[in-house]
């Protein structure tokens, strides 16, 4: 039984961006669970073992693997089954386990940002008291990297998906778009004029690779770094912040 979840952001894949907070919410967790991803993406699993041998922390670390999703069903349905068997393997994994204390996961950039844990954690019976800890996100980590703000002088911003931005082209009203979760590069049919793009792929990574320029002159050119890398590494994560208006609207 979980009594205390803890989940704590820990940024974008550098080691220095766990927070002074998350590293001690590390060291005074009793349990980190971990999930053994086996999707190739190896170095993301590096980075959360180093993270918690940096930590210097007691507790135990327990491993648990994620279910497939059942490609049979529709997409929410597949989710919300998806979400909860990862919440009965937590479960099944601590079995038999003495938990004196908390139980922490350590999450990829901030846990409320695209990220699923809370929702996932809502299926454990009894309910733990959560404990949320902020961690720089992808966002962040992009914008900091091309050192521009988010926002225009009292201007919106939209953050969406690449799914979205494919099925339904440029938001109406926006001026700034950040979009995330983008297999495919999908900033290339947008036929929305004067946009600039930032683009970012392994943010805050030693692998760290950005560009940026008007939308038309750059495209191309992001679809195929992109492409290459993704070859070169067998995985790739990256988000990008367009803003119409052109480099400096305000
Ligand atoms: C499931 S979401 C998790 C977001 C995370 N919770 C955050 O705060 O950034 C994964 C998406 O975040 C973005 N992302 C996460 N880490 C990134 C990185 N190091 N570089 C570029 N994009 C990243 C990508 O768009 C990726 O598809």
């Amino acid at each position: 039984m979980i009594n205390d979840l803890w989940l704590i952001g820990i940024g974008t894949g550098s080691l220095t961006h766990l927070t002074h907070e998350g590293l001690q919410a590390l060291r005074d967790a009793s349990v980190i669970l971990v999930p053994r991803k086996g999707t190739g993406k190896d170095d993301l699993a590096d980075i959360r073992l180093k993270l918690i041998s940096q930590a210097q922390t007691n507790a135990e670390i327990i491993f648990f693997e994620y279910p497939t999703r059942d490609p049979s069903l529709p997409y929410i349905e597949r989710v919300a089954a998806w979400h909860r068997e990862i919440a009965l393997r937590w479960q099944a994994a601590l079995e038999g386990q003495n938990i004196a204390g908390p139980v922490a996961l350590l999450i990829w950039g901030d846990p409320s940002l695209y990220d699923s844990t809370m929702r996932i954690a809502g299926y454990l019976s009894p309910r733990p008291k959560l404990r949320v800890i902020p961690g720089v996100t992808s966002l962040q980590a992009l914008t900091a990297a091309h050192a521009i703000p988010f926002n225009t002088v009292n201007g919106n911003v939209l953050i969406t998906t690449g799914r979205r931005l494919r099925d339904e082209g440029w938001p109406a009203g926006s001026e700034t778009v950040i979009v995330m979760l983008d297999g495919e590069a999908s900033f290339q049919h947008l036929t929305e004029p004067n946009l600039h793009i930032w683009w970012g792929a392994y943010l805050g990574m030693q692998e760290q690779i950005i560009d940026a320029g008007p939308l038309p002159e750059v495209a191309q050119r992001i679809a195929q770094t992109r492409a290459a890398a993704r070859e070169a590494h067998g995985w790739i994560m990256d988000t990008y912040l367009l803003r119409k208006g052109g480099e400096t609207p305000g």
